[in-house]
């Protein structure tokens, strides 16, 4: 299995199931699939994930070298443009790699994600997010991703140096059911004006600064920003119907 992901990722391009050749683009970087790798290596209860957006199928090929050698383990994967846009590169890389525990449901996650929830809750062990990256289709990705989740699952979402989906995370973030578990970091220069900011943000009190940026990731951003984000389910989703928080 990793053998496929070092091969695609040294030749920088992908194999259609008719032998074409095509650039790879689009696709979490190597650190981040060690990301969503090692989270399900190191916790062998992850045996039922689900993934929103495969393209060419890199972050599905971590997830399923994380789960080999798992009998119950089982992928759902929701792409509707896996057969027009990315030719079926990304479930035939799968299935190149001798994965076959996986289903591919060709439908926008707004239709399929309910469709899913109907039939359970709580129902998988982790949930990556790498879909349309708009912040209420995101949001809406977040909503039923904590609907089917379990309790000690892994929500796992990409391209947070977004803001529509880093203010998303920033949401989830004061959710008491959530709690950070990990992320990768892009280090880009900061713009001067931010830059600026944070240097004077930097004299206030910390007392001061934590109110402020109270569980903001941008509290621990300094000069980099996360790409891709961990978040663990470490209880049921209790929230109340009057259940908000502004300060994000
Ligand atoms: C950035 S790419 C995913 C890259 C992939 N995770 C990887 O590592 O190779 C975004 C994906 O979202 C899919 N997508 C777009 N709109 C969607 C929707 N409404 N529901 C689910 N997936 C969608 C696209 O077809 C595309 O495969």
């Amino acid at each position: 299995m990793e053998k496929i992901i070092d091969d695609i990722l040294a030749a920088g391009e992908v194999e259609t199931p008719a032998g074409e050749k095509i650039p790879l683009h689009s696709a979490i970087s190597r650190e981040e699939g060690n990301l969503l790798l090692d989270l399900i290596r190191n916790d062998p209860s992850i045996c039922k994930t689900l993934e929103i957006g495969c393209a060419y199928g890199l972050s599905s090929l971590f997830i399923a070298a994380g789960l080999a050698g798992r009998p119950a383990a089982h992928h759902t994967i929701i792409d509707p443009f896996q057969h027009t846009s990315w030719k079926g590169v990304g479930i035939h890389n799968l299935k190149r790699a001798g994965f076959e525990a996986f289903t591919l449901v060709g439908k926008k996650s707004e239709f399929a994600l309910p469709e899913i929830l109907e039939n359970g809750e709580e129902a998988f062990d982790l949930v990556f997010i790498d879909g349309f990256h708009t912040f209420d289709h995101t949001l809406v990705d977040c909503f039923y991703a904590t609907r089917l989740l379990r309790p000690g699952g892994y929500l796992v979402v990409d391209d947070v140096s977004m803001p529509s989906i880093r203010k998303v995370l920033d949401y989830l973030l004061l959710y008491p059911c959530y709690s950070f578990a990990g992320a990768t970091t892009t280090t880009r220069p900061m713009p001067l004006k931010k830059r600026t900011v944070h240097s004077m943000l930097g004299v206030l009190p910390q007392k001061f600064r934590d109110k402020v940026f109270n569980r903001s990731l941008l509290h621990n951003m300094e000069s980099e920003v996360q790409s891709m984000v961990a978040l663990k389910k470490t209880a049921p989703d209790m929230r109340s119907w009057s259940w908000f928080s502004g300060n994000f």
